[in-house]
């Protein structure tokens, strides 16, 4: 049964149903070139634009990867010591390596979920790179036939790593392939059609299966309970993306202080993928307009140039917590009034915008629906009355 870590609180709130707002973009193809190594360059397919086409507040606050962001591969931490924030998820993870080690067995598979931005692709690399095991990455969008599934299952030797991201998009033939798989290390071909069609099992070797997903609830029970542990990811603290930025322009050779990486890391939204790309923008403004160096003043002022809010808002969460206000008198209101009045998608707000907006307190969630609190009130410039007429 599936171990399922005691932070969770999402893993009991399946939203099967809902139209998920990733679907909507082009999936991706498969990852041309197989296997991709941990210690290789893991790209991902398609035509990579210039990566640095102009952004604005909107675009560098998008927690999704950017495929021109080509060099967020090489800013990754390759091992787990390397890696910064996660404490707990570290905690539990190199216990899990250091019993698999002592034991000479491969990991037990491991699903990862968290909102995107946050490390889940790192984690599981480095957790392959630890292992000392080779590391296979797909997307589920990319496994649309049995075959290309089976294709990746037979080359995989003990212990190697299969990671698959995006797993609650699993194509329902391929997810039941994977379920003999992952339990008794056995894949079942159907040869023949109709009448005649018989199933023919192939051993596999012992392999770890890494799942990643933005979705735990729409992962349906027997995958998920296929997994010997389930591990949220969290937001970063402030002091951790510190340590992230000042990382980053290490390698990057540039010169930073800690008040200039504090204000990158402010507007970062809890996630190191933002805090790297803001940091990226901020270098580029110190070269054109000073000398290089990133202070507290110079990082403010770029991300102020680029409509990036000193809390890390984008044009969205101001709408939705404005809305709340004006139309709404601070709340409640329920999801789908607030995904019709905004345009947006209910479970775009509910998995992109809201996790950030509570991690901050600026939301809140109650039976009746959503509550914006003094503290947002404030960062919008509204007198926070308290309380305020719609609360009691
Ligand atoms: N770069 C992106 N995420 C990171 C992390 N968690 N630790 C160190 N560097 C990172």
């Amino acid at each position: 049964m599936a171990i399922i870590s005691s932070q969770d609180a999402d893993a009991e709130h399946p939203k099967e149903g809902r139209k998920a707002g990733k679907a909507a973009r082009e999936p991706l193809k498969s990852n041309p070139g197989f296997p991709h190594q941990s210690n290789q360059s893991i790209s991902l397919p398609g035509e990579l634009a210039e990566e640095n086409a102009p952004k604005t507040g909107a675009d560098l606050l998008q927690p999704e990867a950017d495929p021109a962001e080509k060099q967020e591969e090489s800013l990754r931490p390759r091992t787990l010591a390397e890696y910064i924030g996660q404490t707990e998820l570290k905690e539990v993870l190199a216990i899990v390596i250091a019993a698999a080690r002592a034991r000479q067995e491969p990991l037990d598979h491991l699903l990862f979920y968290g909102p995107p931005g946050l490390g889940k692709t790192t984690v599981a690399a480095a957790l392959a790179a630890e292992m000392g095991s080779r590391f296979y990455m797909t997307t589920a969008p990319a496994l649309e036939s049995p075959r290309d599934i089976a294709g990746y299952l037979v080359r995989l030797k003990r212990g190697d790593v299969l990671f698959i991201d995006e797993i609650h998009r699993l194509p329902k033939v391929t997810e039941e392939l994977l379920y003999p798989a992952m339990e008794d290390f056995r894949l079942d071909i159907t040869l023949g059609k109709g009448r005649s069609a018989r199933i023919t099992s192939l051993a596999l070797e012992r392999f770890t299966l890494i799942g990643a997903t933005t979705r735990v609830g729409a992962l349906t029970s027997p995958l998920r309970d296929r997994f010997g542990q389930i591990q949220r990811l969290r937001f970063y603290e402030p002091d951790e993306l510190v340590q992230i930025v000042l990382r980053t322009a290490r390698l990057l050779n540039t010169s930073i202080d800690p008040e200039g990486a504090a204000e990158i890391a402010r507007r970062s939204r809890g996630t190191p993928r933002i805090a790297n790309r803001l940091f990226k923008r901020v270098r580029d403004y110190a070269q054109v307009r000073g000398d290089g160096h990133i202070s507290q003043a110079v990082a403010a002022a770029a991300l102020e140039l680029f409509h990036v809010d000193p809390m890390g808002l984008d044009w969205t969460d101001r709408k939705l917590l404005t809305l709340l206000v004006e139309q709404f008198g601070g709340g409640p209101v329920g999801l789908e009034t607030m995904a019709a009045v905004t345009g947006e998608d209910p479970q775009t707000i509910e998995e992109v915008y809201e996790p950030y907006l509570l991690q901050i307190g600026y939301l809140q969630r109650t039976a009746r629906g959503r509550v914006i609190t003094p503290a947002a009130l404030r960062h919008l410039g509204y007198e926070a009355q308290s309380p305020l007429p719609l609360w009691s």
